[in-house]
């Protein structure tokens, strides 16, 4: 008992002392993360996938909290894709379970920490009880001002697209847009409309893939990759992405600034 206490006031001076030298230098408006590696967690341990999704769920709550308290503005996680339909019914019912048994038991502290939750992707076609709590979550979270956490549900950045293509279109035909769109003009009908696109994308697990993850607006992303399984990450190697984004020059297609760092 006394190493546990021992190991665990040791990472929160950790992260403390992290949490100053990031303050210090720029941090991103929006994080986005892929949340991968739960079931090579779970086969490495001798245990169902679903354990692994589980052991996902305290990843996410201490990253919500860890990007709070940063003062990052949007952090969005890919919770389930479009592609995500073609895995066994047993583990799509349990994700679906997990993500009710989440809103059930975080709706309290994502309230009490100014989180404000906003799904992207097609929750009308997940089942009832998801939707409900994802109803429930985003009501009681509408008045957060700290953090915006934004979940990808059923998302997949080229239907995302098509759908915006699809709306921009309608509303052409209707004679109420203009058909020279421009791109902020677009992007106004993605689902993500009204956000940052993400400075900062991290993918765990050691997979160096975009997944139909936010197509558009990773066009000038910085991509962070780490072989640490998902349900393994914790602020900690949050801190590390941060530190990495921090030493990165940014040029979003120009120059360095004459003298400029
Ligand atoms: C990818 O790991 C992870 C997912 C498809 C699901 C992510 C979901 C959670 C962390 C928990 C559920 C939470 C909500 C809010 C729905 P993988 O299964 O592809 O891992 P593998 O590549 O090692 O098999």
């Amino acid at each position: 008992m006394k190493n546990t206490g021992g190991k665990r006031n040791r990472v929160d001076s950790d992260w403390e002392r992290r949490k100053a030298q990031l303050r210090r230098g720029p941090l991103p408006r929006h994080v986005a993360i892929i949340m991968d590696g739960n079931g090579r967690w779970a086969r490495q341990r001798g245990l169902p996938r679903l354990a692994g999704h589980r052991a996902g769920l305290e990843s996410i709550r201490q990253v919500v909290t860890a990007c709070g308290e940063l003062g990052i503005g949007v952090l969005t996680l890919y919770a389930f894709s479009t592609e995500n339909w073609k895995r066994p019914a047993e583990e799509v019912r349990g994700l679906m379970d997990l993500l009710v048994e989440y809103v059930d038991r975080e709706l309290d502290s994502l309230v009490k920490n100014g989180v404000r939750v906003r799904v992207i992707g097609h929750p009308e076609e997940l089942p009832p009880r998801a939707q409900e709590a994802l109803e429930r979550v985003r009501q009681r979270t509408a008045g957060g001002q700290r953090l915006e956490l934004v979940v990808a549900l059923n998302y997949g950045g080229r239907r995302e697209i098509t759908d915006a293509c699809r709306r921009f279109v309608a509303d052409v035909v209707a004679g109420n847009a203009d058909p020279r769109v421009d791109e902020e003009t677009f992007a106004s009908y993605l689902d993500t409309a009204g956000l940052p696109d993400p400075d900062l994308l991290i993918r765990p697990s050691g997979e160096l893939r975009i997944s139909n993850f936010l197509l558009w607006q990773s066009a000038y992303t910085e991509f962070w990759f780490t072989p640490v399984l998902w349900p393994d990450f914790r602020p900690v190697h949050l801190a590390e992405a941060l530190a990495d984004y921090q030493r990165r020059r940014r040029r979003f297609g120009g120059l360095d600034a004459p003298g400029g760092g």
